[in-house]
């Protein structure tokens, strides 16, 4: 059900805050919180989970496929699992997961590997523009048909296999495509073997590590998941904490802001979705986490950040995918530095939500501030805390909840007149985005 259309305006900087927030759940461990419950035996239970359209786009297509998910109190769920490979779908039936890859990217692969499916998957104009080239490949290698043929992008119809078999791939940069392959290895006869090249989120499998029978990892420089296929899993109860993610952009508007501070109750802080944090305390941010705990195999905690003076930001190739929903808002941080940042390997940031180095290029452009992407690297020329209020800046529709986010912060930040459409696609991630910053101060205009 996706939200009536409507666009911001803001006109004015944000003034000095002191505030306590909390922010939204974690979208990546709600959706899957969904999609394992689905698949486990017995009733699974989720609290504090995400209310957002992602997380509303995955509980729908699970329901299609047959799923009983009810909701006993605001933000809490049970899950009627189904057991793996016991999803069923009337032919031809049609998925839609609106903006969400990873929704689409995950339950994909667990469908290609459940017998007699075959639907058609399809999602808004930003899914629709992105390529599934390389999980087709990798399902592909299970035994799953995409038609057409050699087209790559919604919609498309999956035609699951009857005869699935585990694999050995290595997979790079991508947690959406690990997971799917171990989703897809839960249902395959013998063994699937995965050797991670570089760490990305390991949510999945900490969801999974208490099926001993089912999932074994090795770790290492090249970590190995082992996945042994057609083994039960056993239900789980998860309290999902606030996410990373959307804490980044309220840290960058505190860390930015003259004589402001933020608490950020119970965030989640996996070491392998905080490189966004890691980076800036590296180079003496005032950003602190505090009451740290570990539950279902996930640290969080409160974050405190303090306004503070930056210096330019370098980050390394290997960071990638520790902060790689993160990027939009570090180069906004970037521009607002005196001196040239640097991001090496980020030439994914293509296929997100919108190509996010070239869109955030062209609004950092809109306030004269200059950057440079080539072999796989964007330079950032950073003028310091400029004011904007003489500038304009248009963001268009491109369906991409983070560029909306970084533009609006970028704009509190410099007094650039900002006028930003379709700022409904935030409600995918951050549906109390708006609210949140109204209790900062913030200033800003709604138009229908
Ligand atoms: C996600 C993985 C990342 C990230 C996305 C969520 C996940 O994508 O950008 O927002 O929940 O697994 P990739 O794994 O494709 O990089």
């Amino acid at each position: 059900m996706p939200n009536k259309s409507f666009s911001i305006k803001i006109n004015q900087k944000i003034k000095p805050f002191e505030k306590t927030i909390v922010v939204d759940s974690d979208k990546s461990l709600s959706i899957r919180s969904f999609l394992i419950g689905s698949i486990c035996q017995n009733i699974s239970k989720a609290e504090n989970i995400l209310e957002s359209e992602d997380v509303f786009s995955t509980i729908e297509c699970l329901q299609k496929l047959g799923v009983k998910i009810k909701k006993i109190k605001p933000k809490e769920y049970l899950i009627f699992g189904k057991g793996v490979g016991s999803l069923f779908a009337k032919k031809n039936l049609k998925l839609d997961f609106g903006n969400s890859g990873t929704a689409s990217r995950l339950l994909i692969s667990i469908l290609s590997t459940t017998p007699n499916i075959e639907v058609i998957v399809t999602g808004d104009q930003s899914l629709k523009k992105r390529s599934m080239k390389k999980l087709i490949t990798l399902m592909e290698e299970f035994g799953a048909e995409f038609l057409p043929k050699n087209k790559f992008n919604f919609p498309l119809k999956l035609v699951s296999t009857e005869m699935p078999v585990g694999i050995e791939c290595e997979v790079d940069v991508s947690a959406q495509l690990k997971s799917a392959v171990i989703f897809a290895g839960l249902n395959s006869f013998g063994n699937t073997s995965i050797i991670e090249n570089k760490r990305s989120r390991d949510h999945t499998e900490n969801m999974l590590k208490k099926n001993t029978n089912s999932i074994k990892i090795k770790e290492g420089k090249k970590r190995i998941i082992k996945v042994f296929g057609k083994r039960e899993l056993n239900p789980f109860k998860i309290k999902v904490p606030g996410d990373p993610s959307s804490a980044a952009f309220f840290t960058a508007l505190t860390l930015l802001n003259k004589k402001s501070s933020i608490k950020i109750k119970n965030v989640g802080l996996n070491p392998t979705r905080i490189g966004f944090f890691e980076i800036l305390k590296r180079q003496k941010a005032k950003i602190k986490f505090n009451n740290l705990k570990i539950a279902n195999n996930e640290k969080s905690g409160d974050i405190i950040v303090n306004s503070c003076k930056l210096k330019p930001i370098k980050t390394p190739s290997h960071m990638y995918s520790r902060m790689v929903d993160e990027y939009p808002i570090l180069f906004v941080i970037a521009a607002l530095i005196k001196g040239v940042s640097v991001f090496k390997n980020i030439s994914e940031l293509a296929s997100k939500e919108s190509n996010r180095i070239t869109e955030m290029q062209k609004v950092l452009r809109q306030i004269g501030i200059k950057s440079v992407y080539s072999k796989n690297e964007l330079k950032i020329f950073g003028k310091g805390l400029i004011n904007a209020s003489n500038k304009r800046i248009n963001v268009p529709n491109l369906g991409d909840h983070r560029i909306c986010m970084s533009s609006f912060i970028l704009a509190l930040l410099t007094g650039a007149k900002i006028k930003i459409k379709n700022f409904e696609t935030v409600f995918t991630s951050s549906p109390s985005f708006l609210k949140i910053m109204k209790t900062l101060g913030a200033k800003f205009e709604i138009q229908k």
